[in-house]
């Protein structure tokens, strides 16, 4: 669809197909695995098959007679990287990604060898066939909330511990006191494209072709690792099959870069499905404890939500569940904190909404708990206990349409019939409920730049440094510039994923769109304001560029979040244990919502993998051999069509407030508090609390049901 009127246009709310869709759905669009390279070599990742140990030997000359291999790169010949340094977004560079450093193995499946050949078939058989020696140690791979060794730190998400109010106190006078357990397994992202790199040397300048959430993050992060001049390193990445938070700079792209450097050839490293479950990154298991106490109306006088996640040896990464409890609720005794424990596996990551998708079903589980022992109802629960300001900042929110969500959402999904006693409802063999939660995730901006072009045979094209991961990015920045140079959509193109467009926002923290939607809206205003002035374009073309550096820093400093109310029907077969769920609903305030089209596939999208968190997802891993069981989407179950029932996704006008452009990015927000639905609706079919994710066939027929 484009818009066709004259004057002013309207292409920013109006459904838009993705403009690149016919490229996608024919073949034509080219993912980073599949553009062809002269001279292209392959490089095949050799993992390790010890979880602890010492690399002793690698029998590399052994493999360098099999046919077409070109190198074996091991700690003992790889060139070395730097990590002394402060990378984008102030983040510590991740020694995941160091591989080929040193002989230790931290964990199952970390890189031990990159094999290079002529072919991917050559390269692969040449890394099946490599023996690598090792000396192995005991391993620990055992989470568990009584770890000893688990400590406190700051993490990704502020600081780890947040505190007012005495505690006991507050609950030693509350009416009604909760205090449970909850955890979550380890979940794995696993997009559906494979990460990928090219990496090649063309004139002194190291090129690379990647699929990832940020060119200029991942050029940073290598220019860094290999002591490069910025300026030297160019990456694009223009399709992405999917990220979700696993495509920073990983150790494909390292590797590559090693190689191409060594065989100054072009070398392309691809991971297979099963490498991704132990090299992509992951979502820590949790094991969280939530502490509420409320006067007999239900007002909470005491809040505490502690965490615990798991991380590797090597890189320090918290899951932070309990930050969520600093946005959604307040009470004048107020604690939070996330504890981290180091253990033999690979590196955690971000992973869809990182902290909160966990931490919700956590917070969430508990506040319709603590509804059922006040006997109030769980949206009323709710009300009782909006906050004024920020919790734990104290600053005022920009918007707070979570009531909103909840009013909208309770009347388009029949709350106000449901009957809050458990157990109740019967359709044949099936146990009936409903369940609701709140959600909410952070907004906010990111300085960007953009540059606007008008051409002279009157198109537009605007380049941006944008990721389009799968989200729609791309075709909402076409909106947003559309509607900013008053032309209709089908006269501008847009060019994203190529660092040399200039410093941008990543597609992260649900923060690219609106980050970048900004730049792109100053730019095209101001070319547009140019053009008017002038007669005619010459033949280059007339080009304005924008930077959001000081707009962004001028933005006033507020709790800026997106919001939702989540709302399940589940059927419960007690006697086999299945859980359907029946249907969802989610009313979102998301701030202004750029193409309805794309924006409704991001809610509903991260509503169905809430119903894969509370269902199906979970990572098992071995203790004995520290490594997973069924890495592969066989062994790792996902939610697939036939546990998808009618899923809903709407929202509530909500445009945020200083910037022109209103976004606050839906990325995230459709995950978090969907599994608390389920769980929620589970407890109101079966009278039983499942407080462990995934409600699996065996917990559910182990607890029955209670009515
Ligand atoms: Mo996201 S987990 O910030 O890609």
């Amino acid at each position: 669809m484009t818009t066709t009127t004259t004057g002013t246009t309207k292409a920013v709310g109006t459904a838009h197909t993705r403009v690149e869709g016919r490229d996608k759905v024919t073949g034509a669009a080219r993912y980073a695995g599949e553009i062809p390279f002269a001279e292209l070599a392959h490089g095949w990742l050799v993992l390790s098959t010890v979880t602890r140990g010492r690399v002793r030997s690698v029998g590399a000359a052994a493999v360098l007679e099999m046919p077409g291999v070109l190198a074996v790169l091991h700690h003992g010949n790889a060139p070395r990287v730097d990590l002394d340094y402060v990378g984008v977004l102030g983040m510590r560079p991740d020694p995941t990604v160091a591989v080929f450093q040193h002989d230790r193995v931290p964990h199952a499946g970390w890189p031990v060898a990159l094999v290079v050949a002529e072919t991917s078939e050559q390269a692969r058989e040449a890394a099946e066939a490599l023996v690598v020696r090792y000396e192995e140690e005991p391993h620990d791979v055992t989470f568990s909330g009584e770890h000893p060794e688990a400590y406190t730190l700051p993490g990704p998400a502020g600081p780890a511990v947040t505190g007012k109010g005495d505690l006991e106190a507050e609950l030693a006078a509350s009416a009604v006191v909760l205090d449970a357990e909850y955890s979550t397994p380890e979940e794995h992202h696993n997009s559906m494209e494979p990460h990928a790199a090219t990496a090649l040397w063309d004139g002194g300048r190291l090129e690379v072709v990647d699929s990832n959430q940020g060119t200029g993050w991942i050029a940073g992060e290598l220019a860094n690792l290999f002591s490069l001049d910025p300026a030297s390193v160019r990456v694009r990445s223009e399709h992405v099959g999917g990220g979700f938070g696993s495509k920073g700079v990983r150790a494909h792209q390292v590797a590559a870069v090693m190689a191409a450097t060594v065989l100054s050839r072009p070398v392309r490293v691809v991971m297979t499905r099963r490498q991704l479950f132990s090299l992509a990154g992951h979502r820590s298991p949790t094991t969280q404890r939530v502490r509420l106490g409320a006067d007999a109306e239900g007002r909470l006088r005491a809040l505490e939500h502690t965490c615990l996640s798991r991380t590797s040896t090597v890189h320090e990464f918290i899951e932070s569940g309990a930050g969520v409890a600093r946005v959604l609720y307040d009470a004048p005794a107020h604690h939070t904190s996330n504890r981290v424990v180091r253990l033999d596996v690979p590196s955690p990551t971000f992973m869809r909404a990182p902290g909160e998708a966990p931490g919700s079903f956590a917070l969430e589980s508990a506040l319709d708990e603590l509804a059922e022992k006040c006997g109030i109802d769980p949206i009323e629960l709710r009300a009782r206990n909006e906050p004024e300001v920020g919790p734990v900042s104290g600053l005022p929110f920009s918007t707070r349409s979570l009531p909103a969500c909840f009013r909208e959402g309770a009347r388009r999904f029949g709350w106000a019939d449901r009957d809050p006693r458990p157990g109740l409802r019967r359709d044949g063999r099936w146990l009936l409920g409903t369940g609701t939660a709140a959600a909410s995730f952070g907004a906010g901006a990111m300085a960007s730049t953009a540059a606007a072009t008008a051409e002279a045979d009157g198109t537009f094209t605007v380049r941006i440094n944008a990721a389009d991961i799968g989200t729609g990015a791309r075709t909402a920045l076409t909106l947003v510039a559309a509607d900013a140079l008053g032309v209709p959509t089908d006269r501008v193109r847009v060019r994203i994923g190529d660092s040399d467009f200039g410093p941008a926002m990543i597609a992260g923290g649900s923060m690219g769109t609106r980050s970048w939607a900004w730049a792109v809206t100053t730019a095209a205003e101001e070319l547009r304001e140019r053009l008017a002035l002038s007669d005619g374009i010459p033949p280059e073309g007339v080009t304005v560029r924008s930077d959001t550096t000081a707009a962004v820093e001028a933005l006033a400093q507020t709790e800026r979040h997106s919001y939702g109310a989540q709302f399940a029907e589940v059927a419960v077969d007690v006697t086999t244990g299945e859980v359907r769920v029946r249907r969802m609903l989610g009313i979102f305030a998301a701030g202004r919502i750029v193409n309805p089209l794309t924006a409704r596939g991001q809610f509903t999208g991260g509503m169905i993998w809430g119903i894969s968190m509370a269902l199906h997802e979970e990572a098992v891993r071995d203790r004995n051999t520290g490594a997973l069981y069924g890495a592969d989407l066989a062994g790792y179950h996902v939610a697939t069509n036939a546990d998808v029932p009618l899923v809903e996704a709407d929202w509530v006008d909500d445009p945020d407030p200083g910037d022109p452009v209103g976004i606050k990015g839906i990325g995230e927000i459709g995950i978090v508090g969907a599994a608390a639905a389920i769980a929620n609706a589970v407890w109101h079919a079966t009278g039983v609390r499942h407080r462990s994710l995934p409600i699996r066939p065996d917990r559910v027929l182990a607890a029955g049901a209670h009515a």
